[in-house]
């Protein structure tokens, strides 16, 4: 049995060989370095998968890596407007990035999605470069790059791209299908939580990046009427525990107007109410996966309810309930890896309409309740926030058994997540930094200042 410094080495050293260098300076990661298959798209940089790897090198005093990934990407970024479908919307961040050779010169080539398996859109890029951001300016405390006017313009475009043009009511963010971390067909399209916590954490980054002059008051404005809204709406009505399952069991339905109390006519038969008071304990709760019209999906989502924690999106106590709900269900949410990416899975006639029939998500693997290791430095994040280290300790200690031996994989499959996925990519980048990312949280308080918000005043 490797000792736990020598696993911890061994994730320093395959870290440091993902590094991608453009013109001679670190840009950023990998996603994976699996010899094994053919590489696809995993040889590129993913701005979701490099936020663990950025946020690791800032701790270790690499920050000039981070700063190299966001002047790069935000390079990147498109700045006219257009209305050529076939091009990439003003503002948006792409997926993922590769360095390429022409005439022997090196250029950076985005992925935005035009390339991507079943050409998805990565809403969620923006959103994290945007939480990334600050935590480069809050522990360099280098304002200048924030406050360059390159960066306060991609600022202002995320956010264009984000609140200007819409089709709804609502003060989530309406997005796609797979336009995230779960970035294939899983039933997402509308409002995931998954999404919604990501958006809310980015506008609080906004808010805290954009300077106060005269050209950002109006946006100042906006973010915080619109993080006002967002919140109500998540804590009110993305929330489930046992007494909001007896409020909504006896909705009624078909309301019309201000006083509706059943805002979505939300149909009580859609809702697996004996199936979830089952399985919900009595401290338990959690943010549900979606919400929209005559539509809430009860299923669990990890992400978006870790990070809902981390941002202060949940208040204190539905924050502890949450954290309750994983430490009493344990096995369905943890068991043999940390942890599951959403519970449960779609099985069935259910997977069978919500995928297309995707192999690659039937049940228990993959995006379709696997287990994903990349998601232990949110929860040691959260616990760490919340004062409950005794649980991320033992997530990390359950990790510590097999991914090395394993050759850290993406993900595991298996109702409790004992076997390595079917279709899992070894030496995966954010598989590495999640574990040494969440053993540094749990070793220093002081790094979730990093990630962590304070509530919204
Ligand atoms: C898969 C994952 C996605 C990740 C990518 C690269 O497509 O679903 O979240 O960014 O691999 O690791």
């Amino acid at each position: 049995m490797k000792t736990e410094e020598s696993i911890v080495e061994e994730a320093v050293q395959l870290l440091e060989k993902s590094i991608i260098y453009y013109q001679g300076r670190p840009v950023g990661t990998v996603a994976a370095c699996d010899p094994e298959v053919e590489a696809l798209n995993y040889d590129q940089c993913f701005i979701r998968d490099f936020v663990s790897s950025g946020l690791f090198f800032i701790i270790k005093g690499r920050a000039d890596i981070v700063r190299n990934f966001l002047e790069e990407t935000l390079k990147l970024q498109p700045k006219q407007k257009q209305l050529d479908s076939s091009k990439p919307g003003r503002g948006l961040i792409p997926a993922s990035f590769k360095v390429e050779t022409v005439n022997g010169q090196e250029r950076l080539k985005a992925d935005f999605g035009e390339h991507a398996i079943a050409r998805v859109a990565p809403v969620d890029s923006c959103l994290w470069w945007m939480i990334l951001l600050r935590a480069y300016v809050n522990s360099t405390k280098d304002t200048s790059l924030a406050y360059r006017e390159d960066f306060q313009e991609g600022i202002r475009l995320i956010l264009e791209l984000c609140l200007v043009s819409r089709f709804d009511m609502y003060p989530t963010l309406l997005v796609p299908d797979g336009s995230s971390m779960i970035d294939r067909r899983m039933g997402l399209y509308g409002y995931p939580l998954d999404i919604q916590s990501l958006f809310y954490a980015g506008l609080w980054a906004a808010h805290e990046l954009l300077y106060p002059n005269k050209e950002n008051q109006y946006f100042i404005k906006v973010l915080g009427s619109r993080l006002d809204s967002l919140i109500k709406h998540i804590r009110e009505n993305y929330w489930i525990d046992t007494e909001r399952l007896n409020v909504i069991y006896r909705y009624k339905v078909e309301e019309y107007g201000e006083h509706a109390l059943n805002e979505f006519n939300l149909y009580s038969d859609s809702i697996p109410f004996y199936k979830l008071t089952e399985w919900l304990p009595k401290s338990g709760g959690y943010l549900a996966g979606n919400l929209g019209p005559s539509q809430i999906d009860c299923r669990f989502f990890a992400l978006g309810n870790l990070m809902a924690i981390i941002s202060s999106l949940t208040d204190k106590q539905q924050s502890q309930a949450i954290l309750n709900l994983i430490e009493e269900r344990w096995d369905n949410l943890v068991g043999d890896m940390p942890l599951k990416i959403c519970y449960p899975a779609l099985e069935d006639l259910e997977w069978k309409l919500l995928t297309g029939c995707d192999p690659k998500n039937r049940a228990w693997s993959y995006h379709n309740g696997g287990n994903w290791p990349v998601l232990l430095w949110m929860f040691a994040a959260a616990v760490q926030k919340m004062g409950r280290t005794d649980i991320g300790h033992k997530a990390i200690q359950i990790a510590e058994k097999r991914l090395s031996k394993d050759d850290w994989p993406e993900y595991y499959d298996g109702k409790n997540g004992r076997l390595i996925g079917k279709e899992a990519r070894k030496y995966q980048t954010w598989s590495i930094t999640g574990y040494l990312l969440a053993k540094e949280i749990m070793a220093n308080p002081k790094h979730l200042k990093l990630v962590s918000f304070h509530e919204y005043p």
